[in-house]
């Protein structure tokens, strides 16, 4: 049983991983499986909110009753949080924007035997960045036996920073970020709040069991812009959603 205490309340909610396109078979993204943001807004759409939820590509079902934005990229996720934040309510942004993308996507795919010639240093960058993973010995025999002129380089650019630019058209929303810290999270969350103009910050405690990408459950923390903390138990992504409405809920 749930309070129908979002009724009414225009909620939007962002989730999973962006995707950046290096040529057309290959993109940089992350680990995010898109499940904290996914229980927010079910959560939400549960106690009679009027849920829209922009995703990027992941592998589990959106809520029911939701009205899914579907994304790749982190710019087409900034266009449409531009163009449904003005009349929500509440703005939860969960998704992990990737920081970067690729300055240039090429048209067509890179082929091996044509890419430019770099150091050792670069080659490993590259295939990370595609998703091979060169400590794995199995899946390259003898990483040194590369060429020099089997490196490639993809000049990375800047994302904008989509919880920034909300936070700078925000109106009368109450704007939540998530942030995810390995050290000084009460520092570095205080911070982003004033920085980003925004009404709280959910941090992600990264390094603890059971929490963060991928798992069902979670620990975070919640910072609110006059200064309150709030540190919550490890508890499943669905509680944490619920307990985040409730707080929001107190502050509007
Ligand atoms: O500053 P940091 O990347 O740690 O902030 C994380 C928060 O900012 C998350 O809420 C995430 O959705 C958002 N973000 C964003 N656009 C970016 C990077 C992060 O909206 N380019």
């Amino acid at each position: 049983f749930h309070p129908k205490d979002l009724e009414g309340k225009k909620i939007l909610v962002t989730a999973g991983p962006t995707r950046e396109a290096i040529d057309p078979v290959r993109y940089i993204t992350n680990h995010s499986s898109g499940k904290m943001g996914y229980a927010i807004a079910e959560a939400a759409e549960k106690r009679g909110g009027l849920v829209t939820l922009i995703s990027g590509h992941t592998s589990i079902f959106p809520p029911f009753g939701v009205d899914v934005v579907k994304v790749t990229s982190a710019l087409e996720m900034a266009d449409a949080v531009m163009q449904n934040m003005d009349d929500a309510d509440i703005i939860i942004k969960v998704a992990a924007v990737a920081d970067y993308r690729p300055l240039e996507p090429k048209s067509s795919k890179i082929k091996k035997d044509k890419v430019n010639a770099v150091s050792e240093h670069s080659v490993s960058e590259t295939f990370s960045a595609v998703g091979q993973d060169l400590t794995d010995a199995s899946s390259f025999p003898d990483v040194n036996s590369f060429s020099a002129n089997a490196a490639l380089t993809i000049d990375l650019v800047e994302n904008p920073d989509i919880l920034k630019m909300a936070g700078e058209r925000k109106t009368k929303q109450f704007l939540a970020g998530f942030a995810a810290e390995t050290e000084n999270l009460d520092e570095n969350a205080l911070a982003k709040i004033r920085k980003k103009n925004l009404d709280m910050i959910v941090g992600n405690i990264v390094g603890v069991e059971g929490s963060g990408f991928e798992s069902d459950t979670n620990k975070v923390k919640f910072f609110f812009r006059d200064g309150t903390v709030e540190e919550l138990p490890l508890a499943s992504k669905k509680q944490v959603a619920h307990t985040l409405l409730d707080r929001i809920l107190a502050k509007i």
